[in-house]
C-alpha cells in the first residue's frame, strides 16, 4: 500500500489545497496517532500519520481507504507537495499510473438503497479474486447484471480496470462484506451465486465466510429454480459445508468432483497443477421465500456534545447476544468536533468505522453502513454509550 517516510515534516494549517486534493482538518488521538481528512477526486480518505523515534511514516487510514488505491497515491503526493516533503523512502511514484477516475462499475451502498430497489435476475460473485470467473460470465452474457462482491481493494481495482479495457457494461462492483450485502438483498430476487474458492479457514473454522446463517441467507434471495455454485479445494471443508447445506429445507443438491467448468480461476489453477482434488457442491433453492423490509442505512437521529464525549470517553466492549460494539479510540478536531473508532456489529461479521461528531450531526464516517439485524443492535449499544454514558 502507498506510503512514505521522512525524517522532517512540518504539517500546514488547515483546511489547505494542492493539487488534486483538499486537506480539511486533523484529528488527533489521545495517544498522539494523526488523521489528516483529505477529499481527493471526489472521496472522502484519512492519511494517517505515524511518528517514530526517528522518522515519520504517512499513509492511508485502513478504515476510510479508497476502493481504487490511485486515489490514495494521489492524496499522499498531494500532501508530500504541499508539505514539501522530501521522503527518505517511499511507494507512491510507482510509473504504473493507475486511473485516478472513480470506475462507473464499483458501487456504493448509497446506490443501491436509491437506486438498486427490487431488480431482478441478478447474479452474484463472492470473493471475486483475480475476477477471471466474472469477467467471463458477464461477457458471455451481456444481458444479465453481475454484482461482484469483494473486500480486497488491490482485486477490486484490477477488476474495475478489466471491465474498461473488455468494454464490460454489466458488472457492477461492491467493496463489502458479502455476508452483510446478502442481507440487504430483495428475497428470490438473484439467479445464480458463484462462491468459488472461499478461503477454507481450516484451522479456524470460526472464520469461514460460509454458515447456516449465511446459506439461510443465500436461499432466500434465490429464486426458485436459482443456485449457489461452492467449490472449494480443500476436504475438510467441503464436509463442513455439506454439513451445512444438509441443514436446509426444500432444496436440491448436487455435489461433483473434479469437475472442468469453462474458465479456470487464478486459484483453481494453481490447486490443478499440484493436482489437488476440486470439490463444487450446487444448491437448487426450491420455494418462494417470504419478502423481507427494505433496509436502509444507520442513522442517528439525536446530537451530542462533542466535549462531553470527549470528557466521558473510555475504551470498552460493549456485548449482546452474538453482537457487540467496541468503542476503540476518540480523535479531536475542535472543541466542537471529533471522532469515535468504533467495530460493531454481529460477532462474526463486524463493520469498521469512525463516528463522525459534528456541531449539530452525528454521523458513521466514512461509508454507509447496512441497518442489518445485528447492526441495528450493535448500533443501540453505540447509542446507549453516547446519550446514556
Ligand atoms: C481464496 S480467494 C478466491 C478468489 C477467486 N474466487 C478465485 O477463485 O480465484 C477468496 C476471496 O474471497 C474474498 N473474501 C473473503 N471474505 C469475503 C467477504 N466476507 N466478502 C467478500 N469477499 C470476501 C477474499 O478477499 C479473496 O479475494
Amino acid at each position: 500500500m502507498p506510503n512514505l517516510h521522512t525524517n522532517f515534516f512540518l504539517e500546514p494549517l488547515y483546511p489547505a489545497n494542492f493539487g488534486k486534493s483538499e486537506f480539511k482538518f486533523v484529528a488527533v488521538s489521545k495517544k498522539g496517532e494523526r488523521l489528516v481528512m483529505s477529499h481527493t477526486q471526489g472521496c472522502d480518505l484519512f492519511l494517517k500519520i505515524n511518528k517514530t523515534k526517528k522518522n515519520y511514516l504517512i499513509k492511508g487510514d485502513k478504515i476510510s481507504r479508497p476502493s481504487q488505491v490511485a486515489i490514495l497515491q494521489q492524496a499522499l503526493k498531494d500532501y508530500r507537495d504541499l508539505n514539501k516533503i522530501k521522503p527518505i523512502n517511499t511507494n507512491i511514484d510507482s510509473k504504473k499510473q493507475k486511473s485516478l477516475i472513480i470506475s462507473p462499475h464499483l458501487k456504493s451502498i448509497e446506490y443501491f438503497i436509491d437506486k438498486f430497489k427490487n431488480r431482478k435476475n441478478i447474479l452474484l460473485e463472492i470473493g471475486f479474486g483475480s475476477g477471471r470467473h466474472l469477467l467471463y460470465q458477464a461477457k458471455k452474457n451481456p444481458d444479465k447484471i453481475y454484482i461482484g462482491l469483494e473486500i480486497h481493494k488491490p482485486s477490486i481495482e484490477q477488476v474495475l480496470r478489466q471491465c474498461e479495457l473488455q468494454n464490460i457494461e454489466n458488472i457492477l462492483v461492491v467493496d463489502y462484506d458479502a455476508r452483510i450485502f446478502l442481507e440487504f438483498l430483495s428475497s428470490n430476487s438473484v439467479e445464480q451465486i458463484f462462491m468459488h474458492f472461499p478461503i477454507p479457514w481450516d484451522k479456524k473454522p470460526h472464520r469461514r465466510v460460509i454458515s447456516k446463517k449465511f446459506i439461510d441467507e443465500t436461499k432466500r434471495v434465490l429464486r426458485v429454480g436459482g443456485t449457489l455454485e461452492f467449490r472449494t479445494d480443500s476436504n475438510n471443508c467441503f464436509k463442513y459445508s455439506f454439513n451445512e447445506f444438509l441443514t436446509q429445507q426444500k432444496i436440491a443438491l448436487c455435489v461433483n468432483k473434479n469437475q472442468n467448468l469453462e474458465i479456470n480461476s487464478k486459484y483453481e489453477e494453481r490447486w490443478r497443477k499440484e493436482e489437488k482434488d476440486i470439490y463444487d457442491i450446487t444448491m437448487i433453492n426450491q420455494e418462494d421465500s417470504n419478502k423481507i423490509q427494505n433496509i436502509g442505512v444507520l442513522k442517528f437521529y439525536e446530537t451530542v456534545e462533542f466535549c462531553s464525549v470527549k470528557k466521558r470517553f473510555k475504551e470498552v466492549t460493549l456485548r449482546g447476544d452474538g453482537f457487540f460494539a467496541h468503542i476503540e479510540d476518540i480523535f479531536e478536531i475542535n472543541k466542537n468536533e471529533g471522532l469515535l473508532r468504533v467495530s460493531f456489529g454481529a460477532s462474526q461479521k463486524n463493520e469498521h468505522s469512525y463516528i463522525f461528531i459534528k456541531k449539530n450531526r452525528v454521523v458513521y464516517f466514512p461509508n454507509y453502513i447496512l441497518a442489518t439485524k445485528d447492526n441495528k443492535k450493535a448500533h443501540e449499544l453505540i447509542k446507549g454509550y453516547l446519550w446514556n454514558m
